[in-house]
């Protein structure tokens, strides 16, 4: 499966990004901020690779990598989960590399992976939940349309912190609207044994 946008497109990780991935999940920020370890040596990074393949084969979690069109470098990674099969919800999640931020591709690629979600995974609500400090990602959520939804006390416990989470949502009827406004040119590309 290859999702293409306009200057990003998001594939299936593979074994041998294991190395630039360590690179680049390698940080205090996305340890703070998500599930990933630090360090996040290769070994960490192949372990986190297989595993996020064996769930996309599951149909349970999509992960995948964000790769820039014209130099095809890995710069960060996004995915979708279903928390239970069947369900017409899935929460989104990403992190980016630290030299790749602040130039609009977590965005971007969230705009993607959202209208492939509604257009070909049937979902109908995509969920965000990001801690309350984290003012990155509550804007990257704020530039997508996501509205609040609430606050979710405790949620998760961090590098060595609990953490409230503030809960957004995003509706397909919303996402309709916001997308003929956006005017995004997405093409979406399913390979078959992908
Ligand atoms: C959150 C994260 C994914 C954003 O990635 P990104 O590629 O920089 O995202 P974008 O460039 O699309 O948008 C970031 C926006 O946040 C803004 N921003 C960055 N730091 C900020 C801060 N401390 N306070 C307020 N806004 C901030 C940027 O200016 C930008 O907004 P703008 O386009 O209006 O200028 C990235 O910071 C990251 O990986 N953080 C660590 C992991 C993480 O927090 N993951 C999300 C868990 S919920």
């Amino acid at each position: 499966m290859i999702i293409r946008g306009k200057s990003l497109f998001l594939r299936p990780l593979e074994i041998q990004d294991a190395e630039k991935l360590s690179e680049l999940g390698d940080d205090m920020t996305i340890y703070k901020f998500t599930h990933i370890p630090l360090p996040f040596t290769v070994r960490k990074a192949e372990e986190y690779i297989l595993r996020s393949n064996q769930l996309m084969r599951k149909g349970r979690r999509f992960r995948l990598g964000i790769v820039l069109q014209e130099t095809g470098e890995l710069v960060g990674t996004l995915g979708l989960e279903i928390e239970m099969p069947g369900e017409h919800k899935a929460r989104l999640f990403y992190w980016m590399g630290k030299p790749y931020r602040g130039r609009g591709y977590v965005t971007e690629a969230c705009r993607m992976l959202i209208s492939y979600a509604f257009s070909e995974l049937g979902l109908g609500k995509i969920i965000i939940r990001c801690a309350t400090d984290n003012r990155a990602s509550q804007r990257v959520i704020q530039k997508l349309g996501g509205k609040l939804e609430g606050i979710l006390r405790k949620d998760s416990f961090i590098a060595g912190k609990w953490r409230d989470a503030l809960y957004h949502g995003l509706l397909k009827e919303e996402w309709v609207y916001a997308d003929k406004h956006m005017q995004e040119k997405m093409e979406v590309m399913i390979q078959d044994g992908r």
